[in-house]
């Protein structure tokens, strides 16, 4: 049997306006998904899991066929799935299953996989299961750390600022990430003149606060600027807005939606104010985790 894992992640900038080529800066967060494969006897792949995946299996079911083609091989596999964070939250659960799953489907069956193929074919199972995707999810998660994406050029660069204090806060509620994608989409085409300023003055404000990042200064205005912006393009919801006000509130320096939003999770930047602001996403009715960056990406636990 192996097991892999792979960190969940939060986007601090750029979602959905990254999907038309604008940059993103995403983080990876100390909550994994972990992915456990051993062969069967016969040819079937069996799933099973703690928790309802979004959708079922397919991301899974897709990194085993796709890990299969590209190494030449293939074999019946139980994959058993646990995961520190929920699913379908905007958290990252998709990705993180899929490049945890190439990699333990990989290393059992004695194939090299390296970062970079790792990256790409999860980002290839993303696009096989939900259309559209932009590399973000998939380049964070296999990577971990902080990452400055720049699509098109296939830009992925780290960012070293790896102690950022955030407190996500869940909303109970399963965002469908295509859907939201295809909300912007409908939303640009009947507005072009209107939105599509919208999503280029996203990207501007990224690269704004990749520059602040690496100069070690306050992000969380920005961030602010961010949530704005998302609401304009109609991603946003009731419970969103509560929680990012009362994350503000709580002294949080900037919140914001986190992911495609529609439900989901927002984040907020809390220098010194993590556990004030955990305390009012929870009274607000949110699910809290305090999460830091993690560093490490995808990686086998045991063999
Ligand atoms: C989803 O985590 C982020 C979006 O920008 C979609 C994508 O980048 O594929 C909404």
């Amino acid at each position: 049997m192996v097991t892999a894992s792979a960190p969940g992640k939060v986007i601090l900038f750029g979602e959905h306006a990254v999907v038309y080529g604008e940059p993103a800066i995403a983080a990876a967060i100390n909550r994994r998904i972990y992915v456990s494969v051993e062969k069967r006897s016969d040819d079937e792949i069996s799933v099973t899991s703690g928790h309802a995946l979004k959708g079922g299996y397919p991301y899974v079911t897709a990194a085993v066929e796709l890990t299969f083609e590209f190494l030449g091989r293939c074999c019946g596999l139980d994959v058993k799935v646990d995961s520190e964070f929920p699913p379908a939250s905007g958290l990252g659960s998709s990705a993180a299953v899929s490049v945890a799953t190439i990699l333990a489907t990989a290393s059992l069956l004695g194939g090299d996989v390296g970062k970079k193929d790792l990256a790409r074919l999860g980002h290839q199972v993303e696009r096989r299961v939900q259309g559209a995707a932009s590399i973000t999810d998939s380049s964070v998660t296999t990577f971990g750390g902080v990452l400055f994406i720049k699509p098109g050029l296939e830009v992925v660069e780290r960012i070293d600022s790896e102690s950022l204090p955030l407190v996500v806060g869940y909303t109970g509620v399963g965002g469908s990430t295509k859907e939201q994608v295809e909300k912007v989409r409908v939303l640009r085409e009947s507005y072009p003149d209107v939105v599509g300023p919208i999503i280029h003055t996203i990207g501007r404000l990224t690269l704004t606060a990749k520059k602040v990042l690496q100069e070690g200064g306050e992000i969380g205005g920005l961030m602010n600027i961010n949530h704005g912006l998302l609401e304009s393009l109609g991603v946003g919801t009731d419970l969103l807005s509560k929680y990012v006000y009362a994350a503000r509130d709580a002294g949080a320096a900037g919140a914001k939606i986190t992911g495609a939003g529609g439900g989901g999770c927002m984040v907020a930047y809390a220098p010194g104010r993590q556990d004030e602001v955990a305390r009012a996403l929870s009274d607000a009715g949110g699910l809290a985790m305090k999460v830091s960056v993690e560093g490490q990406g995808v990686r086998v636990e045991r063999k």
